[in-house]
């Protein structure tokens, strides 16, 4: 009825341009529905399971080859994909993709501070022993994680735990 009213009285008024309040709430109802998607489609993202790769096993070592708060480097799942074992200083192990995801340098397990890090000499860059995330320095994504099985007296690698992003 206002835009037969409008067609039939061409006239411009100064009221034309405020805006009502139906126009208003329809404005901030749209604005925090999409807010509310917006919101859900990240908690989602979120909540992504890993990129878990199931490679042929393989035995890394044996349990005693490794000294509490030392690391062992080894390749898995091929000769050229570089790794390194770690027995953290609570004795259990835990297995990264020893390239770097910076700029590919290896990286070393170190003790700084009493913080176990797995640290890249090349920039500075360092993870976290714990899931391997970024804690210092240019690396954009974390380690990659090995999957890791004690049988017995062995260490085994069973695949490789991604980020879904990297
Ligand atoms: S290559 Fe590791 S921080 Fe740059």
């Amino acid at each position: 009825m206002n835009e037969k009213i409008k067609q039939d009285f061409p006239i411009e008024w100064e009221d034309d341009h405020f805006v009502t309040r139906r126009e208003f709430f329809k404005f901030m109802t749209l604005a925090s529905g999409g807010l509310a998607v917006g919101t859900a489609a990240l908690a989602a993202y979120a909540k992504l399971p890993k990129d878990e790769r199931v490679f042929e096993a393989a035995m890394i070592c044996k349990v005693d080859d490794v000294k509490i708060g030392s690391a062992l480097a080894f390749s898995y799942p091929r000769p050229n994909d570089l790794c390194l074992l770690v027995r953290k200083q609570d004795g259990n192990f835990a297995g990264y993709a020893r390239r770097c995801t910076h700029l590919s340098c290896p990286v070393e397990y170190e003790v700084r501070n009493e913080r176990e890090l797995l640290y890249c000499p090349c920039h500075n860059g360092a993870f976290s022993v714990e899931d391997g995330s970024v804690v210092q320095g240019p690396p954009p994504h974390p380690l990659p994680q090995i999957k890791l099985e004690i049988r017995g007296n062995e260490v085994w690698a069973l695949g490789i735990i991604k980020e879904k992003h990297s």
